[in-house]
């Protein structure tokens, strides 16, 4: 052995074919809220910017909503479940730890024996499970991926807290990933802070998320410019010719004080899906962009800078081109 490997050949690039979405029935106002917490719909509004959420059923479980998302996407974009080859769930509140949530939702699908794994990277998840599938495209470990986005934050969240449960919802988005010579999905730039893990965090199997909201609002609005603007430089898109600007779903004042910072284009169209979705964590991006797309907001062709950030603290975005 002269101590190398054959490698397989990969694909020059990796493109999205399909979004797909899945909201929960039950739909919670700040009324219905502010009936059992001390806290009022225009608070709610004023701060945080949203009039209503949707909470997961018995029903709808992550898998559930993955699945609905999934098939959703596959529709959309044309491709057989049985050409998909790789499955990525990215979650934070997954039920249990063991086992993963990713080879059930594969096996509901049909898709066979893909390779299905759970990722963790809090609101960030969508865009790290992105960049890992569009890496194993060009890598030739994979040529059609689904990168699900699924949370149900409400199990995690005290009803009680209302700093916390004014601002988490439930859901599912997906995307249907595949090899393409002409690549759509931009070299993602990410980080972490591990130095600020405590801040948003849940303890132990017994207890719900505690968040020091002020620090995570700081640190979003004051740290993430630079990486956005790296993302189209990397991509080799302007950030003035940007035609969606989609971050993760936190606060509608952090999403307003990005794009100030980030002087985009007057007339882009801006994810403000916070607004009726609340914040679904890894949800959030995919939730949104699928909205987008069928309010004929977003077109094919059009690009769009992504931006996922949240709890680790974690962070990661990209541009694509939109199917
Ligand atoms: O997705 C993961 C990433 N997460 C985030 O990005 C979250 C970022 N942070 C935020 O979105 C905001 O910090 C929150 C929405 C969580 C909180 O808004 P804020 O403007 O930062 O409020 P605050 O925590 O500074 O609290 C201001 C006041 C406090 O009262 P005092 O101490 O000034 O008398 C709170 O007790 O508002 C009070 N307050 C509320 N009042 C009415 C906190 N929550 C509520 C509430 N209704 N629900």
């Amino acid at each position: 052995m002269n101590g190398s490997l054959n490698l397989r050949a990969g694909a020059n690039g990796a493109r999205i074919l399909g979004f797909g979405d899945y909201r929960p029935r039950r739909i919670v106002t700040n009324e219905e809220i502010s009936r059992r917490v001390d806290t009022d719909d225009e608070w709610i509004r004023t701060r945080v910017g949203i009039s209503e959420r949707r909470f997961a059923g018995a029903d709808e479980s992550i898998v559930d909503m993955s699945v609905a998302a999934a098939g959703k996407a596959l529709a959309n974009s044309g491709v057989l479940a049985e050409d998909i080859d790789t499955v990525i769930v990215a979650t934070c509140t997954a039920p249990a730890p063991i086992p993963g949530l990713a080879p059930e939702v594969a096996h509901r699908l049909s898709i066979g024996t893909p390779g299905a794994y759970d990722l963790n990277a809090a609101c960030a998840g969508f865009c790290y499970g992105l960049s890992a599938a569009a890496d194993a495209i060009r890598s030739g470990s994979s040529r059609y991926a689904l990168v699900i986005g699924a949370e149900r934050l409400t199990d995690w969240t005290d009803q009680d807290d209302r700093g916390t449960c004014i601002i988490f919802g439930d859901g599912a988005g997906a995307a249907v990933v595949a090899a393409s010579d002409t690549p759509g999905i931009g070299p993602v730039v990410w980080g972490s802070d591990g130095e600020k893990s405590r801040a948003i965090s849940v303890a132990d199997r017994f207890s719900y998320m505690e968040m020091d909201g002020r620090s995570v609002y700081r640190w979003a609005t004051t740290r993430l410019a630079d990486s956005a603007r790296r993302a189209c430089e990397l991509a080799g898109v302007d950030i003035g010719d940007i035609d969606a600007f989609v971050p993760h779903q936190a606060n509608l004042r952090i999403v307003d004080s990005m794009v100030k910072t980030l002087k985009f284009k007057d007339d882009i169209a801006v994810a403000r899906d916070i607004v009726t979705s609340g914040n679904t964590s890894s949800a959030s991006i995919p939730l949104a962009l699928t909205a987008m797309i069928e309010r004929g907001e977003v077109k094919t062709g059009d690009t769009a800078l992504l931006l996922g950030f949240g709890a680790g603290l974690t962070y990661a975005g990209q541009v694509i081109i939109c199917p």
